[in-house]
């Protein structure tokens, strides 16, 4: 049991207690983060003549030597520290002796792992911004792709009114383009060093807190120490963020369930992303995204999870904000894993284009074009609804689509019927008519196409 604070004790901590207490099973998981804020703070210390140069050369190399001994497996972090600022200190003091006891000077714990967490976080988040950009890269190129791929567009479920697949893939594509820009905005809101808070009042040392922000890339120092030291705000805007990337990856998830189907056969997953069944030898199961729709409450229960462990807390640090560590890195390594699995999934998805047509065609998704050509022929609307009522029900007892009548069934329900119907009803018609801002027209999707591919040119 190594611990950094056994001054003030005359007993040993129970084993329990310790092992209850100890953080390092899961945040040794920031040891770089922990090194490059020390990095920082010891050049801002010499800076200030706090620390002499010499000082400050052999605790930046000491703290690099941990660093690379760490990476190549040379030096494990062991369950004997109680933390990773404890073992990176104790590491240090072995190896350097005297200099290395003066790395902690104006600082606690408390702005040492708001600044860790900060930073994990925000490197987190660019990692999390490229996987969402590589998604919408392979959106983007399906939507190239499909911008005649005729398919159903559902209401509850049900045929309503034909789409494109370019246009459906082109809605996820918007849904993930916000998820990339609330990430961008929690960095911005988030990016500001608490180092030099202190435990919960700033130091008596003359720290310089701007530039060890500058230093570590941040926009400034955070503003009030007491606010520095027990802010998780910014944690729980990321785990929202992040519950809604997950919610929106489930709801696509579950379509391509649905998709993948026997009764749809829209899509193939293809079968490096599938797995079998032990018993049943036909099998081929969408597990990836069944998982991904799975993994989705593990996230959201992460974000009850900690308003709920923040919300009684008083002011300054207390120890269950250590809480929230294990939550985010579940968090975002599930996200992280579900963005990228799913993108692999769907990069290499088939789409069976002649069945998407088809269940197009054969329900009726026509049905409101068809009312729309009676109105075009001097029908009123409401009357329109009603003709085209009985077509509809004609075809089901007859089982064929509206395309398959011949022009004689057409006309014994509606004299008004002319050859053009069949070209006014046809899936090209009804997709290619709509090319309002946002409509499946191909014109309007190529519009919207290049709005997404500029989008991605500067972002
Ligand atoms: N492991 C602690 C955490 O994650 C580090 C801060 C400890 N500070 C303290 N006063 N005990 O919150």
């Amino acid at each position: 049991m190594a611990q950094l604070w056994g001054g003030r004790f005359t007993k040993e901590t129970d084993r329990l207690v310790y092992n209850f207490n100890a953080s390092i099973s899961f945040d040794k998981k920031f040891y770089e983060q922990d090194i490059r804020g020390s990095i920082a703070h010891v050049t801002m210390l010499a800076k200030q003549g706090i620390l002499t140069e010499e000082e400050k050369e052999k605790i930046i190399a000491g703290l690099k030597d941990i660093q690379s001994d760490v990476e190549s497996g040379k030096l494990e972090i062991t369950e004997e520290y109680e933390d990773i600022h404890s073992f990176v200190e104790a590491n240090l003091i072995d190896r350097i002796g005297e200099p290395g006891k003066k790395l902690h000077t104006g600082r606690s714990r408390n702005d040492q792992v708001a600044l860790d967490m900060r930073l994990y976080t925000r490197d987190e988040i660019e990692e999390l911004d490229r996987l969402l950009r590589e998604l919408l890269e392979v959106l983007l190129k399906l939507m190239k792709e499909n911008l005649e791929t005729y398919m159903p567009g559902f209401t509850h479920l049900q045929k309503a009114q034909p789409v494109t697949l370019a246009h459906h893939l082109g809605a996820y594509f918007e849904m993930f383009k916000r998820d990339r820009l609330r990430m961008k905005d929690i960095r911005r809101r988030m990016n500001y060093c608490p180092l030099g808070a202190g435990a919960l009042a700033g130091t008596t040392y003359p720290l310089d807190r701007e530039y060890t922000a500058e230093l570590l890339g941040f926009d400034g120092p955070t503003l009030n120490s007491m606010d520095s030291v027990s802010d998780r705000d910014y944690l729980i805007e990321l785990l929202s963020a992040m519950s809604t990337v997950m919610m929106h990856l489930s709801r696509f998830s579950e379509e391509i369930i649905i998709w993948n189907s026997n009764e749809y056969q829209f899509v193939d997953i293809d079968d490096a992303y599938s797995t079998g069944s032990s018993i049943m030898p036909q099998k081929k199961n969408p597990d990836i995204a069944e998982l991904v729709r799975g993994k989705t409450g593990r996230v959201y229960g992460a974000l009850m999870s900690l308003l709920t462990t923040m919300k009684g807390i008083p002011l300054a640090y207390n120890k269950d904000m250590q809480e929230d560590k294990e939550l985010v890195f579940d968090a975002i390594d599930t996200t992280k894993g579900c963005l990228a699995l799913f993108t692999g999934m769907i990069r290499t998805m088939k789409f069976n284009k002649k069945n998407m047509e088809n269940s197009a065609k054969h329900g009726f998704t026509n049905a409101t074009d068809a009312a729309d050509y009676l109105v075009n022929h001097g029908v009123p609307f409401r009357d329109a609804h009603g003709i085209v009522g009985k077509l509809v029900l004609y075809c089901i007892d007859k089982n064929k689509a509206l395309d398959d009548m011949s022009l004689e069934e057409f006309k014994t329900i509606s004299p008004v019927f002319e050859e053009d119907i069949y070209d006014a009803i046809s899936m090209k018609t009804c997709v290619e008519m709509r090319n309002t801002i946002g409509a499946p027209g191909k014109a309007a999707m190529e519009k919207a196409i290049a709005a997404g591919e500029a989008y991605l040119q500067e972002e």
